[in-house]
């Protein structure tokens, strides 16, 4: 690892080293890592102010910075700088998500770790979404599918993988080169579908698109055992679940306060489909303060990516350097 002494010795890390500690350390390393962080997050032992994001429409995209701080860990605290910018892939040939995370030493602010975000980010989104399955799905559950085959996809069904036996991928995006590269990646197991089977068969269904308009609503999922992961709607501009998907769902979030900013909650919240208080988080499930509904088949999770989830990944990387 390349170290630049301008920033103070911090080390500097690329994509491609990134990606390697990852496998290295694997999955179920950092799906307990993030699990911890829903844990402690619900015991109120960190600190993790919801994500300040600036939203550039003329751009079509959004900036966000986000600081967070875990008890638990003292000696190190972080943030990550990030963008989301639909058009990236297509028009620019960048990812999605790009950015960085800076993890510093708490008692001097020194720098200790840069790295590029964007795969860290994949890792820790399809981390979180793979607790959330160990949570709320049936532990038979053995189909998978996936709508929206970009970055997140590939990473997802590693993850989920990797805390259920999979041996069914269904999966589904508007654009046909995407399903095939998923199915070329992903190999025999991972077959295209379309949305409505995927919702009507899938065990697991997670949603992976940076839509801005509602494109699954209520009455296209049928009543029956199964869960739902939403990924993709993670700021107040992106939506996927109409909010009518709030009343027939045992819905947990991972921060109730990002998912109050989200297109789905906030609509719902502002016409009436619920109040703040049917909101859960899923930390609050893991320590028992919040109980399942055992009078709905369908569970869903909201995902909107927090602070904290970067920073577990970011301290475990730091730990494999020294
Ligand atoms: N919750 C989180 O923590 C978190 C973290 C990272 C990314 N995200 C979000 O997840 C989403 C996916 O990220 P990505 O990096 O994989 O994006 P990406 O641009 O690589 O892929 C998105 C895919 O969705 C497809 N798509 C768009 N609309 C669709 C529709 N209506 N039906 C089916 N497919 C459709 C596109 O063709 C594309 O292949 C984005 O909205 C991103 O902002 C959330």
């Amino acid at each position: 690892m390349k170290a630049l002494s301008e920033i103070h010795g911090a080390i500097i890390v690329s994509g491609d080293e990134i990606s390697e500690r990852l496998n290295i350390l694997g999955w179920s390393k950092i799906i307990d890592a993030i699990a911890e962080t829903f844990i402690e997050e619900a015991q109120g032992k960190v600190v993790s102010p919801a994500k300040t994001i600036i939203n550039f429409a003329d751009a079509n995209n959004d900036f966000r910075v986000m600081p967070s701080y875990m008890q638990k860990y003292p000696d190190v605290c972080g943030v990550k700088i990030i963008g989301a910018c639909p058009d990236n892939p297509k028009k620019h040939g960048l990812p999605l998500a790009v950015g960085m995370y800076i993890l510093n030493d708490k008692w001097t602010q020194r720098p200790l770790l840069i790295f590029d975000a964007a795969i860290t980010t994949a890792w820790r989104t399809a981390a979180a979404s793979a607790v959330s399955v160990r949570e709320l799905s049936n532990p038979n559950a053995s189909t998978l599918g996936i709508i929206g085959c970009g970055v997140q996809a590939h990473y997802h069904i590693a993850a989920i993988q990797a805390v259920r036996n999979i041996t069914k991928v269904m999966v589904f995006d508007l654009d046909k080169a995407k399903m095939d590269n998923e199915i070329e990646r992903g190999g025999s197991c991972v077959t295209k579908a379309s949305k409505q089977d995927i919702l009507e068969q899938a065990d697991i269904v997670v949603t992976l698109t940076p839509t801005t308009a509602a494109h699954i609503f209520a009455k296209d999922v049928p009543q029956r055992e199964m869960m739902l992961c939403a990924v993709g709607g993670d700021s107040e501009k992106k939506i996927e679940f109409d909010s009518s998907i709030l009343t027939v769902t045992d819905h947990f979030c991972d921060s109730l306060e990002q998912v109050s900013h989200t297109g789905t909650v906030h609509t719902a919240l502002r016409d009436g489909v619920i109040v703040t208080e049917d909101l859960k988080s899923l930390g609050s499930l893991m320590i028992s303060e919040k109980q399942l509904d055992g009078t709905k088949p369908i569970k869903l999770f909201m995902s909107t990516g927090v602070a904290l989830e970067d920073l577990a990944i970011a301290r475990l990387l730091y730990s494999g350097t020294s």
